[in-house]
């Protein structure tokens, strides 16, 4: 089989203003919910390290824009800062447009094509105060807050993307406790999700009013469903995990609509959704120009107790398959043909639109342990998943599939949420006491193939 990738691939890799840039308080930026968090409950932190510091790319980003540059990147996504670009919602900061536009402007000048997110987890706290995306007037400040961005930046940015993992805060804030607010509330998680999509829609609908020449995109994070066994009620599961997980932002990202079923689920729970006709018809007409994908690991799932069950369990439960590879530095399954499945599904299912992936890789604790005599970590482990992650890749693109990239996370080890530097994603290994960033081996291996555009043999 042939190996290389088309010409113009885009190799890279990605992060977000949160988890990379530190000067958490600095620079005039406003307070995000992770900000607030750790000041309240800093026990709920991994090892207590809050968003303060993080990996200090906002002081170390000239050298960090050039060690991409060394290991072969020709695209990098990272997010703007909500809080850090406009801290009372109408002011902007000046000395936020001075550092992203140096970083964007010194990424072109390396080669790097920006792309940049607006929203990656990081409500700004006076919004939280006010419910966050349960709230339409967030909505409202969003739009605003992309049109700023769009205006300041549009100049040095052409790929634009307005969420990374929509679902996430809404799964992990509303039906689990790893983000605020931290409750089991389907009706609230609904609700968020539906103001999500909205405000998706509002800076799609800017992007365009504004006439930028770009492109603009959002990127989900796609969990392939597969079912315990082919019995019907399993396959029914499986049919909910993936449209209540995926297609709930997927189908109206691609099709200005909602899947018919997720007006049957709402029937059914009992939940108004305080959507509008005109809203509607503005998600229907701000469809996106691509799409990237986070894939990491799949969903195994099997019959809900349809009766019995307590919220989503009455829809479908966790199965343990037991031939599942499991990352053992980690836990998550490794399944790397699950991104061959997305593949397809995009070409089939999707109108084959552009994609890419905008996030694969894999978190491992105790990286140290991989520490070779002369201070390199040794993560064979990164390098096997990512090559038999790219091998997929390229079967499903050999198939037809319309895919433009491929973005590891991450660049360099960065600051996780609850987790925080716990399990390490980094081609480069930060040393946390004195922010010295080194090469692992997979930086390396990764070079070789951004440059060669092809995987070894
Ligand atoms: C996806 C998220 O976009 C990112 O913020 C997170 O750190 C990685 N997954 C790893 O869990």
């Amino acid at each position: 089989m042939n190996n290389r990738f088309p010409d113009h691939f885009l190799w890279g890799a990605a992060a977000s203003g949160p988890q990379l840039e530190g000067a958490g308080s600095k620079y005039g930026k406003g307070k995000t919910v992770w900000d607030y968090w750790f000041e309240t409950e800093p026990e709920k932190f991994y090892q207590q390290i809050g968003p303060e510091t993080t990996s200090s790319f906002y002081s170390r980003y000239k050298e960090d824009i050039l060690l991409m540059k060394d290991i072969g990147f020709n695209s990098f996504r990272t997010s703007i800062s909500w809080a850090r670009l406009l801290p009372d919602g109408t002011t902007i900061n000046q000395e936020a447009v001075t550092f992203y536009r140096d970083v964007f402007s010194r990424l072109r000048e390396n080669g790097i094509k920006p792309i940049v997110n607006l929203y990656h987890f990081d409500m700004p706290y006076r919004l939280h105060k006010k419910g966050g995306w349960e709230n339409r007037e967030t909505v409202e400040e969003f739009y605003r807050y992309a049109k700023a961005a769009f205006q300041t930046f549009g100049d040095l940015v052409n790929t634009w993307v307005t969420f990374n993992e929509p679902i996430v805060p809404v799964e992990m804030g509303y039906l689990n406790d790893k983000h605020l607010p931290a409750v089991y509330d389907l009706e609230r998680a609904a609700r968020a999700a539906y103001f999500t999509l909205l405000a998706h829609g509002k800076a799609v609908s800017a992007f365009r009013e504004l006439a930028n020449n770009g492109e603009i995109g959002i990127i989900l994070n796609l969990t392939p469903s597969y079912p315990k066994s082919d019995l019907a009620e399993d396959r029914e599961a499986a049919k909910w995990a993936d449209i209540l997980f995926n297609r709930s932002f997927l189908d109206p990202v691609v099709f200005g609509k909602y899947p018919v079923e997720m007006t049957e689920f709402l029937a059914k729970e009992t939940i108004d959704v305080p959507y509008t006709d005109k809203e509607l018809v503005l998600l229907m007409n701000n469809t996106v120009d691509f799409l990237g994908v986070n894939y990491y690991q799949p969903r195994r799932v099997q019959a809900g107790d349809k009766e019995t069950g307590a919220g989503l369990d009455k829809y479908f439960k966790p199965y343990h398959w037991p031939k599942a590879k499991i990352n053992p530095h980690r836990g998550w399954e490794i399944y790397e043909k699950g991104l061959y499945d997305i593949a397809l599904n995009i070409r089939d299912n999707y109108r084959n639109i552009p994609w890419y992936v905008a996030e694969n890789g894999i978190g491992v604790e105790g990286e140290e342990a991989f520490l070779d005599e002369h201070g390199e970590v040794q993560d064979d482990y990164r390098i096997h998943f990512m090559a038999d992650h790219l091998r997929w890749l390229q079967k499903g693109m050999a198939e037809g599939a319309n895919c433009f990239g491929y973005h590891v996370w991450t660049f360099l080890d960065n600051w996780s949420w609850l987790n925080e530097y716990k399990n390490r994603y980094g081609l480069l290994r930060l040393d946390l006491a004195t922010q010295t960033r080194t090469k692992k081996k997979s930086a390396q291996w990764f070079k070789q193939v951004a440059e060669t555009n092809q995987l070894p043999a």
